[in-house]
């Protein structure tokens, strides 16, 4: 999982309803994306962030590589769910070298599974101001069998998984470089997929808390496809306004309504565990992003619970488009949805400045 990167990579986010490509390269200040495209996936594809159908995944990337007529070979990808752990540790102040050998021994006791069955990374984040024998360290554990899913499709796809990083670090990383904000703010992304809502509260770069919650767009979907005995396509287009709706306007309204109200209660339960756990560093404003962060309702109900301001988050916003290589209603109609996509991709630049 570590960083890695002289030769240029492509920013590859597997997600459960798409796969999504991004490629972005420094050109003088500005960031300029040179491709960019969403794919579908079949539904059942990813369940719970594991890879189920390998099959239809790998040639979901070959279609996005001919498509977008990609040469480069390195990615950046992503994981999340349950078998990712992120935490913010506390260890004796070493170098990062001394930390490579003894980080399995220091943090066996913060993990939830067995040792040897995770793969961890960390991020020595600096020396606690009160004690400087002591230092904050960002760990990150994902369970191996997870880790090899996506680095065999990806194989399997061509491709060379450079870094392996995870959906809600991405999101945020997106987020730190389109949408720079300065040290007094303390941003909530939250990512909201068609699975997982990742959240990321950042202070000055560093992610404070991250959780993955397992709850997404699909859960409006899987609603009106039960409520109302329609296929998962139809539903799609029904939640997203694309089919109408007809006499059944009324029920997809309360539908949209009652997910939204589930979905928001969800970050009001880690904005309130974070506000608790650091009294001092309040969340200044939440930036709704991923392709469901538009669904109805959403928005207005975590201004509601949380009480602060909750803005959407698009980071084409921050970069610049090459002309002629870059279709307009992609960058349009998938705004929101590229986050981890582009997060991914500007590990590029980071990794060359
Ligand atoms: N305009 C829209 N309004 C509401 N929902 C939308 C809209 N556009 C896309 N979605 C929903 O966004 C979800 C896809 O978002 P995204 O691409 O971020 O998810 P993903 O990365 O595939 O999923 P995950 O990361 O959770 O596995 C789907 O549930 C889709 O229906
Ligand atoms: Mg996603």
């Amino acid at each position: 999982m570590a960083l890695m990167g002289s030769k240029e990579l492509i920013g590859l986010d597997i997600g459960s309803s798409a796969i999504k490509l991004a490629h972005v390269k420094p050109v003088g200040v500005e960031f300029r994306v040179k491709k960019f495209g969403v794919f579908p996936l079949p539904p059942d594809a990813i369940v719970d962030g594991a890879i189920m159908d390998h099959v239809s995944v790998i040639e979901g990337i070959k279609t996005a590589l001919r498509e977008l007529k990609v040469k480069e070979k390195e990615v950046a990808t992503s994981l999340s769910g349950h078998s990712v752990i992120i935490k913010k540790v506390v260890l004796p102040t070493t170098t990062p070298e001394e930390l490579e050998e003894s980080i399995q021994w220091e943090v066996e006791q913060y993990i939830p599974f067995d040792i040897k069955d995770v793969k961890i990374d960390f991020q020595v984040i600096g020396p606690l101001k009160e004690d400087p024998s002591k230092m904050d360290v960002l760990l990150v554990a994902v369970k191996t069998d997870l880790v090899n899913d996506y680095v065999s499709v990806i194989k399997d796809a061509g491709l060379t998984p450079s870094i392996v990083d995870i959906d809600s670090i991405a999101a945020g990383n997106a987020f730190e470089l389109c949408h720079p904000v300065s040290d007094e703010q303390v941003p909530m992304v939250v990512n909201v997929g068609a699975s997982f809502m990742n959240i990321n509260i950042l202070h000055s770069g560093v992610p404070l808390f991250t959780r993955d919650v397992p709850m997404g767009g699909g859960m409006y979907t899987s609603e009106i496809q039960k409520q109302l005995a329609v296929s998962f396509e139809t539903a799609e287009e029904l939640k997203v306004g694309k089919k109408d709706a007809g006499d059944r306007a009324e029920k997809i309204t309360e539908i949209m309504r009652t997910v939204s109200n589930i979905l928001s209660t969800e970050v009001q339960r880690s904005y309130n565990f974070f506000s608790a756990t650091y009294p001092d560093r309040l969340v200044t404003k939440v930036y709704l992003t991923g392709g469901a962060a538009k669904s109805a309702f959403l928005k207005e109900m975590l201004v509601e619970k949380i009480g602060v301001d909750v803005e959407l988050f698009d980071p084409f916003e921050g970069l610049t488009l090459e002309e002629g290589s870059v279709d307009p209603s992609m960058v349009s109609g998938f705004n929101t949805a590229a986050t981890v996509a582009v997060g991914l991709a500007l590990r590029n630049q980071e990794a060359r400045r």
